[in-house]
Parts: structure tokens; C-alpha cells; sequence
């Protein structure tokens, strides 16, 4: 892995190095823009095109260095998301916050520009929203011109143990944790592939339950602990996609289960006791971020090379999936150039 003074990004909202925050129905309106200029162009084409581009560019003066690598990290405003920051901005990256809270993110971001010799800034993304997504990915690109490391760690875990549905009206763990990371990756992928040798890690989990693709949305017999498990083997399944998509590339891409039962919030929610440490889990994601000897598209438990349900080496059921993440998005990307779908 190539090593640079440091640049991340943490992915999860928009907060800006100077802790003001952006509004959020600035992003909506241009998330809702972004969409039908998709149908015609490459998603880096449209970077800097919307108003709301333009306005975070205006209020975030401060740009990584040029030997600074930039990182993404989603959902790094608490939990494992927020260890991960701090510890690329400890090594001299560029750290991406990201997040919906606005106060947490600014903590993790003033922490991290305090600490030296990283630096970092914070957006803020509901990733219940596909507009949010959208724009915080169109932001990205008009305030970055390199992306070299991409850790899609945010996510809604399987308490409370109820149905919930996003504002696109979908099951709610489904978009949250896998749909919106897809979509955000696509739309980022030009900046990786420009920043090669980089790597996107997905932080999935051990918990994985098979995508029954007649009840997607899990209509029936829903659980949060069966709606979480099925969005984490997606995030496995479309890792495999994109190892295959990415050979060749220097785009090494992997998913893992971090650890079991570190004590954040949404292990908290759910009130069982931690069995590890938040540091034993970002140490397996700092592997998968560091070695040499990561294969693309393997999958990790903790430290060690695992296997994954057997849905993932599915290869029907993969692009069942693909399918469906590209009609529910509206974009098919292939390398970075994206094109609508289904009208939108
Ligand atoms: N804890 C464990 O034992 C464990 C085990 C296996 C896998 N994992 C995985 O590790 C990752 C990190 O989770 P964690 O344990 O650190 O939990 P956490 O403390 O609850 O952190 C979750 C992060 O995701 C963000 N997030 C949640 N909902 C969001 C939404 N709708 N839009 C945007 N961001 C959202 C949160 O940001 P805001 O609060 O600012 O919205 C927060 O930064 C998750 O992918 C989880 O599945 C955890």
C-alpha cells in the first residue's frame, strides 16, 4: 500500500473543517437535481454543477496537502467509525467524517485537526435519503480530486426490533447499510480509480442472513435482527461484485466482521454485553486497509481470512442483486462511468 502523509475520508454526512454544518434541505434540493443529470452524464461530470457544491465549497477553504493521502470513513461521528478516524488522522491522512450528527462529527473532526498531523472535515449525509447520498457524493467530487482509501463503515444495527422504512420507502437496514453505500461508490469510483493503487473496505459483519428476493423489503416475518443480517451479506455480495469489476484496476477492494460485540451504540441499543474491544476492531479493519498480502475480494473475521454465507459465491443470486441495487439507485456504473436506469 502506498503511503502518503495522509488524506481520509469518513463517510456518514457534512460537517466542514471549520464545524459549521451544511443544511440539509440544501442537500435534498440538489440530491433531487443530481438525478435526472445522471441520465446523460458520468457522475464526475456533474461534480461542481449544483448550487449546494458550490456552497460547501465556499465555507471549506481548508484542502489536504498534496503528499496527504484523503480517506473516507462513513459513520465516523461514534463507534468504530470514529477509532478509524482518529487513527488515519494520527498518521498524517485527510480525514472524511462523515455522519448525521452534527455535534459528534465536529468532535471527531476538532480531535483530529488538535491531534495533528492529519486533518479532517465533516459532512453530513442521512443515508436514509438517496437524494443525501447523491449530493454528498457530487460534493466529494467537487471537493476532492483523489479518494485513496474508502471505508464504508456506517450503519443502523438490528435494534429497536421494528419495521422502519427509509424515505424512498425502503426496509430501512437495507438502504442504510448496503444501498447507499452502493450507490455512494459508484458514484466515488472515478476518484478511486484516479488514486490507484487505493482500496475500498466494506465493513460488513459476521451476522448474514441469505436475500430472499421475493420479500426484499422483508414484508413479512420481519426482524431487525433478520433485516440487519441480510444487508450485511449484501455489503459482502457486492464486494465479490466489485473485486471482480475492480481486477486489474490497483483498486484492491474486501469486506469483513470486525469484531464481536464492541461496546458502541447500536450494540448498546441492543443490550447485550461487549465481548470486545472497539481497538480489536478497528486493528482488523487497519489490516485489511494495510497488507500487502490482501487478495481483492476476500472476506476477514477479525484477523483472519473467513468465509462468508454461501450467498455471496452465488453468482445468480449476485447479479439478482446488482439488478435490483441498479433499478432501486436508478444509476448502472461500470469503472466509474454511470448511466441512469429505469427512467430516472
Ligand atoms: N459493534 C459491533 O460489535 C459490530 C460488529 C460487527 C459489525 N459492526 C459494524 O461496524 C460498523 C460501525 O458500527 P458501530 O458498531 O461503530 O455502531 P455505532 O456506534 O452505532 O456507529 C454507527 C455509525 O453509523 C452512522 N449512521 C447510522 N445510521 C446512519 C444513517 N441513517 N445515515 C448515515 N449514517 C448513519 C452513525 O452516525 P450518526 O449517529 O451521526 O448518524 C455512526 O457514525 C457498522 O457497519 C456495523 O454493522 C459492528
Amino acid at each position: 500500500m502506498k503511503r502518503f502523509t495522509n488524506l481520509v475520508i469518513v463517510a456518514s454526512g457534512c460537517v466542514l473543517a471549520s464545524g459549521r454544518v451544511l443544511a440539509s434541505g440544501r442537500a435534498l434540493a440538489s440530491g433531487r437535481a443530481l438525478a435526472s443529470g445522471l441520465a446523460l452524464a458520468g457522475v464526475g461530470a456533474l461534480a461542481g454543477a449544483s448550487g449546494f457544491a458550490a456552497e460547501v465549497m465556499a465555507q471549506t477553504p481548508a484542502v489536504p496537502a498534496q503528499d496527504q493521502q484523503v480517506v473516507l470513513v462513513t459513520g465516523s461521528t461514534s463507534g468504530l467509525g470514529k477509532e478509524l478516524a482518529m487513527r488515519f488522522g494520527a498518521r498524517g491522512d485527510h480525514v472524511i467524517v462523515h455522519g448525521r450528527n452534527e455535534e459528534r462529527g465536529a468532535e471527531v473532526v476538532d480531535a483530529i485537526n488538535a491531534a495533528g498531523p492529519g486533518s479532517a472535515r465533516f459532512y453530513r449525509a442521512d443515508f436514509a435519503s438517496l437524494a443525501q447520498v447523491r449530493s454528498f457524493a457530487e460534493t466529494l467530487l467537487a471537493d476532492y480530486d483523489r479518494l485513496d482509501i474508502l471505508i464504508n463503515n456506517a450503519g443502523f444495527g438490528s435494534a429497536p426490533d421494528e419495521r422502519l422504512l427509509t424515505e424512498d420507502g425502503h426496509e430501512y437496514r437495507f438502504q442504510v447499510n448496503y444501498l447507499s453505500t452502493f450507490l455512494l461508490t459508484h458514484m466515488l469510483m472515478q476518484r478511486v480509480l484516479d488514486s490507484a493503487p487505493s482500496r475500498i473496505v466494506n465493513v460488513s459483519s459476521g451476522a448474514q442472513r441469505p436475500i430472499d428476493f421475493d420479500d426484499v423489503m422483508i414484508e413479512n416475518n420481519f426482524s431487525g435482527g433478520r433485516a440487519y443480517a441480510q444487508s450485511k451479506l449484501a455489503q459482502v455480495m457486492f464486494t465479490h461484485d466489485l473485486a471482480e469489476e475492480l481486477e486489474g484496476t490497483g483498486v484492491v477492494v474486501g469486506s469483513l466482521h470486525p469484531a464481536t460485540y464492541m461496546p458502541t451504540g447500536m450494540v448498546l441499543r441492543l443490550g447485550v454485553t461487549p465481548r470486545a474491544t472497539i481497538a480489536e476492531g478497528a486493528d482488523a479493519v487497519m489490516q485489511v486497509v494495510d497488507s500487502d498480502e490482501f487478495e481483492s475480494g476476500q472476506y476477514f473475521s477479525g484477523l483472519r481470512q473467513a468465509r462468508a454465507n454461501a450467498q455471496a459465491y452465488d453468482a445468480q443470486a449476485r447479479a439478482r442483486l446488482k439488478q435490483l441495487s441498479e433499478e432501486l439507485t436508478g444509476i448502472r456504473c461500470r469503472l466509474g462511468r454511470c448511466q441512469a436506469v429505469g427512467g430516472r
